[in-house]
């Protein structure tokens, strides 16, 4: 079990509880609920299961953590992770913010500093095995990870756009063609996830990340994934997205200028992978596709001719003995 999604404290007692057949609690923090108002999410494997349920061998727990800090504090819990994985903030997907007050550079992306480089020293200290990510899928990467005392790299924005992805075909080609033409750019957009987490944004003309396609989209939260509850005027639990309808959110109480630059991404990444929803009238949930800094880099697997690979490729590339042909594009020079 891998979980990052802020501080994953409470998930080792958790996967204790399962896989051992009990009943297992998560409190949940309802907006504007007082201090004395448990809220709580339950679980009964019994219920589901009754005369069914078997306790099964207690999987092991990696928390994804962006600061060796974190993962300290996670170590001093009753029960601690297995293990960590560290994620840069190049890395595809969400990011952790800078530490510190947030600033933003002309682009208004966060900005990052020496304060957010991991201490891979600390990490070794800590004893559990860790795996880093974030721009590690190139040559070389697998080495320098290993180097620093970790047990592994994971990779994502690679095998983003491998063959066996679930990316959309015509998308991943058209992105693929992209990345051959050295015409890739990311923006790391600090307001674009729900979550307010930093979130890398691969910059696509018919995607979100497109002004018109953006404001051409009427705002609409139906799949829910990311909704934030809080306590109703009438002592009940309402839901609410700062990415759905700027007026409803107004109505839930949401303060306006937190729905600003926010995109949809439950409906916009179920784009990405084919399963985006047509509206009446035809209208086309237009897709939002996150991928790593590095993703120029993915260039080394584009020579005149192909226009695909697969995730067989990225391992052979990232297990080859480091020759200079390894290094074909500037980006991969780098590390
Ligand atoms: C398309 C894509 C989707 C991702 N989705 C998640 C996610 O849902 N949860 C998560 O913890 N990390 C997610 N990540 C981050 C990866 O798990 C991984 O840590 C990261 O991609 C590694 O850096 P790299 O992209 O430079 O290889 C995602 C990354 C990509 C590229």
């Amino acid at each position: 079990v891998i979980v990052g999604a802020g501080s994953p404290a409470q998930v080792p007692a958790l996967i204790d509880d399962l896989s051992q057949g009990r009943d297992a609690t998560l409190p949940l923090r309802v907006q504007y609920a007082r201090a004395a108002d448990r809220h709580e999410l339950h679980f009964s494997p019994r219920d589901l299961m009754g005369e069914m349920l078997r306790p099964v061998q207690r999987p092991r727990f990696v928390a994804i953590v962006a600061s060796s800090e974190l993962a300290t504090a996670l170590m001093a819990n009753p029960v601690a992770p297995d293990g960590f994985v560290v994620e840069g903030h190049v890395a595809g997907g969400h990011n952790a913010p800078p530490r510190g007050p947030l600033a933003l550079d002309s682009d208004g992306q966060p900005q990052y500093g020496p304060a957010d480089e991991v201490d891979c020293t600390q990490m070794v200290k800590l004893g559990k095995p860790f795996w880093l990510a974030g721009s590690y899928g190139k040559p070389g990467g697998l080495q320098r990870a290993l180097r620093r005392g970790a047990a592994g790299i994971q990779v994502g924005t690679a095998f983003a756009l491998c063959q066996e992805s679930g990316i959309a075909d015509p998308l991943k080609r058209a992105i693929l063609q992209r990345v051959a033409d050295g015409q890739t750019s990311v923006r790391t957009d600090p307001r674009a996830s729900p979550t307010t987490f930093p979130f890398k944004v691969f910059q696509f003309p018919e995607s979100l990340s497109d002004a018109a396609v953006y404001r051409g989209r009427k705002r609409t939260c139906d799949a829910g994934m990311l909704r934030t509850p809080f306590k109703t005027e009438s002592g009940g639990v309402g839901y609410r997205c700062p990415a759905e309808s700027e007026t409803l959110f107004a109505k839930k109480g949401g303060r306006p200028q937190n729905t600003v630059g926010r995109m949809c991404l439950c409906n916009g990444l179920l784009a990405t992978i084919g399963l985006g929803a047509v509206r009446p009238g035809g209208y086309r949930e237009p897709p939002l596709i996150t991928l790593g800094a590095h993703v120029s880099d993915l260039r080394a697997f584009l020579p005149a001719g192909r226009t695909s690979y697969t995730a067989a490729d990225v391992i052979a590339r990232l297990e080859a003995p480091l020759t200079s042909t390894s290094f074909s594009t500037p980006l991969a020079r780098s590390c």
